[in-house]
């Protein structure tokens, strides 16, 4: 098959023109947006490469080897990052995740990792710092990681069966890796680990119990996400989504579940625990979650910002397009204006892409992915 044709003017080359950063000198953390969101968790994409394709994130005819990726020079550099993430936490940002594309193909990510730990909130706490990776380098790197600050990391992982798993991501590479890297981020101290299935139906939807079986009692909370409609080149279809309704009657046919509370408010994932003979939730068998993006909107409290690897801030999943806090902190702008026009952006932010769509009559639904998006591999999950 030959590689399909890349857009000449590529999304990324368009940025959204900066709001003025005058008027909002706020008191730490009591920035809103539009629609009363305060703004916690700041997702860091460190790279848009990966040595996985998957083909609802990186479909190898679009991402084959005439791709052409982002110079190094066009990376945010490890301070910018971090003065990004710096203005972030004094306007109430709890969580930084470090995503990629694959996160930990960046050369010398613990260095990043070490200056993030540095951070405090206003009220002088750590952040809570985690990572999304593919867990093919963890086994190498989970020490490294830990010791340079990491607390916890959530691996990706669509199934225990070698021959689907190494459909699934496309490049061959085998499962007992990934469960390996997996082993070595425990042995390393980190804590809460979690493993982020997608389902495709079709594609992996048997693997659904095996993956709960595997990791029940074992420490590991399991979430199945639902495959979504995000970017535009992975073909997504409706008719591909397993709905979280679907996955959640197949385990409650094999296993006891209790719903539980959401730990946080924003939380994506519905949290259903695993219960003991008495019926209610044994935490020695631990949890599962499932993410539906798709079925069940979850925006009303969505307090998400993207940061890209060249510093575009995206206020949304499916935006198309993010504000230029590069040319920001490349033209010299002090601490104070980068923290007034963060807030200026954040106070502006009216996005709930799924919930409209989920507005929308059966016959308007989307059936297939369209529209100018930014891709999942460009802003992280
Ligand atoms: P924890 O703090 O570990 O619970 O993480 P999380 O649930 O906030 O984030 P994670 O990165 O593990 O997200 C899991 C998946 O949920 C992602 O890979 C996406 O598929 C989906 N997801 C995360 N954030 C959003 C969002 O803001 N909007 C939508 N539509 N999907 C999201
Ligand atoms: N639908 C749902 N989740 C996706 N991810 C990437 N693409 C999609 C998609 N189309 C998420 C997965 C993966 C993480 C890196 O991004 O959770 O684990
Ligand atoms: Fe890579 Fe993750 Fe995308 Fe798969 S989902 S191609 S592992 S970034
Ligand atoms: Fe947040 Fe956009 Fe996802 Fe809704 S669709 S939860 S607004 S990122």
């Amino acid at each position: 098959m030959g590689e399909r044709v890349i857009p000449l003017i590529d999304e990324r080359q368009a940025a959204l023109p900066l709001p003025s950063p005058s008027g909002l000198e706020l008191p730490p953390g009591h920035l809103r947006d539009a629609r009363g969101r305060p703004l916690r968790d700041l997702r860091i994409s460190v790279t848009d490469r990966c040595n996985f394709r998957c083909s609802y994130c990186m479909p190898k005819d679009v991402f084959g080897k005439h791709y052409s990726y982002l110079p190094h020079s066009a990376l945010l550099s490890f301070e910018e990052i971090t003065r990004v993430a710096r203005a972030a936490v004094r306007h109430g940002v709890r969580k930084l995740r470090l995503t990629g594309g694959e996160p930990l193909l960046r050369k010398g990510i613990e260095q990043l990792i070490a200056q993030l730990a540095a951070l405090r909130t206003p009220a002088g706490q750590p952040l809570d710092i985690t990572l999304t990776t593919n867990g093919s380098l963890l086994a190498r790197k989970a020490q490294a990681l830990k010791d340079a600050g990491l607390q916890r990391v959530t691996v990706s992982l669509d199934g225990l069966d070698d021959a689907t798993f190494r459909r699934m991501n496309d490049v061959d590479f085998p499962v007992a890796a990934v469960l390996a890297g997996i082993d070595a981020a425990r042995a390393a101290g980190l804590r809460n680990i979690k493993v982020n299935m997608v389902v495709k139906r079709g594609a992996n939807e048997d693997q659904i119990l095996p993956m709960a079986r595997h990791f029940r009692g074992s420490g590991v909370t399991l979430r199945f996400i639902e495959y979504m409609d995000v970017g535009t080149t992975n073909g997504w279809r409706m008719d591909e989504v397993l709905p979280s309704a679907d996955v959640v009657r197949l385990l409650q046919d094999a296993f006891a579940l209790v719903p539980l509370a959401a730990s946080a408010p924003g939380e994506t994932a519905m949290r259903w625990g695993y219960a003991g003979p008495d019926g209610r939730h044994d935490p020695a068998l631990g949890e599962i979650g499932t993410i539906s993006s798709v079925t069940q909107a979850f925006c009303g409290d969505c307090n998400r910002a993207r940061l890209s690897m060249e510093g575009r801030l995206y206020l949304c999943l499916f935006a198309s397009q993010g504000h230029d806090l590069r040319a920001l902190l490349r033209s010299g702008a002090d601490d104070e204006t980068i923290e007034a026009t963060l807030a200026a952006i954040w106070a502006q932010r009216n996005d709930r892409y799924s919930e409209l769509r989920a507005t929308l009559p059966p016959e308007a639904q989307p059936a297939h992915s369209s529209g100018r998006r930014v891709e999942m591999s460009y802003i992280g999950g």
